[in-house]
C-alpha cells in the first residue's frame, strides 16, 4: 500500500505533483479550516505538511497512529508541539534557510522606505496637498546602523543583503558561538539593551519562545533613538503590540513595519489600528513566489526521503 502525505495549506503545485508521483497526497489548501475532515485524513497519514496556521499538537494527532513526520513550509516551529512530536518518534521538518532571502528583501527594503519617510505619502500626493517640503528631508540607509534581534539564517541574510547597500551590521545572539565565521559581517552585541540604543533600524528575527514574550516592550522601546523604525518579521507576542501603537502615535519611534501579530489574523479594532507611521503586512515577509517554490521542493524532497522504503 502506497504510503500517505496530508497537506494541509497551500504548497507550490510542481512540488505537489513530485509528491503523487510515489505517494498518495490528500492535497487541500483549505483543510487546516475544517477539522473534522482533517482528524478523518490523519488517520491512515504517514506525513503531514503544514504551514504556521495548522496547530499541530497532541490533540491532532492522537489519531494519526502511523505518522511519522511532519514537514513545515517555513520555519517557526511555534504551531509544532515539538516535544510531543519527539515522545511519538515523529520527525519535525522545517525548511531552514529556504525563505530567507525573501525576508531579508522585505526588512531592506521597509527599511529604506520607512526613513526616506515617503511610504505613507500616495493619499497626500493624490489629493493635491504635494508634501514636498516635509518629505524632503528623509533619510538613506548608507551609513546607518541596523540592528539584528537574533542572528539565525534570517538575520545573517538580512545582515549580508543590508551591507550591501552600505549599512553597518549590528547583532545580538548569545547562542550563537563568537567563533561562528557569521560575526566577520557583523559587530557582535553583549547586551540587548545597547543594540537598541545604537540602532537606526531594529529588526527581530528569534523565534517565538516563553523567553522571547514581550521581548520588545515599552522600555526597550524607550531606549531606542529619535527617528528610529523597527521591522518585526519575526513572530506576534515578541512585540507588546500596545506600546509600539503609543510609541509611534507619540512620535518616539518614527515608524515600524509589522508582518506578524499575537493573534492572526489581527482582529478588526486592535491596538494597531490607525496608527500612524506603520505598515502592516498579512506574515508574507518569507512568503514570495520564489520562496515559495523553494521551501516546497525542499520539504518535499525531505519528506519523500523520510517514507520512502530503505
Ligand atoms: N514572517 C515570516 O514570513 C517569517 C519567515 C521566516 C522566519 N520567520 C521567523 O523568524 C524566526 C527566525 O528564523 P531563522 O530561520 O533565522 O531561525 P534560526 O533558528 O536560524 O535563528 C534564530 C536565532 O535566534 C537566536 N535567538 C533565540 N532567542 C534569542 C534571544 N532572546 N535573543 C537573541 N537571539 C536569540 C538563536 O540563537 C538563533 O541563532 C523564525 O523562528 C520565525 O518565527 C518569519
Amino acid at each position: 500500500m502506497s504510503r500517505r502525505i496530508v497537506i494541509t495549506e497551500f504548497m507550490d503545485e510542481a512540488a505537489v505533483q513530485t509528491l503523487r508521483a510515489e505517494f498518495a497526497v490528500v492535497y487541500a489548501p483549505d483543510l487546516v479550516d475544517r477539522p473534522a475532515d482533517l482528524a478523518e485524513a490523519l488517520r491512515d497519514a504517514d506525513a503531514l505538511i503544514v504551514r504556521n496556521r495548522t496547530q499541530v499538537n497532541e490533540s491532532l494527532l492522537t489519531g494519526a497512529s502511523r505518522l511519522v513526520a511532519v514537514g513545515r513550509l517555513g520555519v517557526g516551529l511555534d504551531n509544532i508541539d515539538q516535544a510531543y512530536c519527539a515522545s511519538r518518534n515523529i520527525a519535525v521538518v522545517p525548511a531552514i534557510g529556504a525563505n530567507a532571502a525573501a525576508v531579508a528583501e522585505y526588512v531592506v527594503g521597509l527599511a529604506m522606505v520607512l526613513l526616506r519617510g515617503f511610504l505613507f505619502s500616495s493619499a497626500e500626493v493624490a489629493a493635491g496637498t504635494w508634501p514636498r517640503a516635509r518629505l524632503a528631508s528623509g533619510r538613506e540607509v548608507a551609513g546607518k546602523v541596523l540592528g539584528l534581534v537574533g542572528y539565525g539564517s534570517v538575520g545573517q541574510r538580512v545582515g549580508q543583503l543590508a551591507r550591501a547597500v552600505g549599512v553597518r551590521v549590528l547583532a545580538y545572539d548569545p547562542m550563537l558561538p563568537t567563533a561562528h565565521p557569521a560575526w566577520r559581517d557583523a559587530t557582535r552585541c553583549d547586551e540587548v539593551d545597547d543594540l537598541f540604543r545604537a540602532a537606526d533600524v531594529v529588526s527581530l528575527h528569534v523565534p517565538y519562545s516563553a523567553q522571547n514574550a514581550g521581548l520588545v516592550d515599552e522600555r526597550r522601546l524607550g531606549l531606542m533613538k529619535p527617528g528610529a523604525v523597527l521591522v518585526n518579521t519575526a513572530r506576534g507576542g515578541i512585540v507588546d503590540e500596545a506600546a509600539l501603537a503609543r510609541a509611534l502615535r507619540s512620535g518616539a519611534l518614527a515608524g515600524a513595519a509589522v508582518d506578524v501579530f499575537a493573534h492572526e489574523p489581527l482582529p478588526a479594532g486592535s491596538a494597531l489600528a490607525g496608527v500612524p507611521n506603520l505598515f502592516l503586512t498579512p506574515h508574507v515577509a518569507g512568503v514570495t513566489y520564489e520562496s515559495n517554490e523553494r521551501v516546497s521542493a525542499l520539504i518535499a524532497q525531505r519528506i519523500a526521503e523520510i517514507l520512502r522504503p530503505a
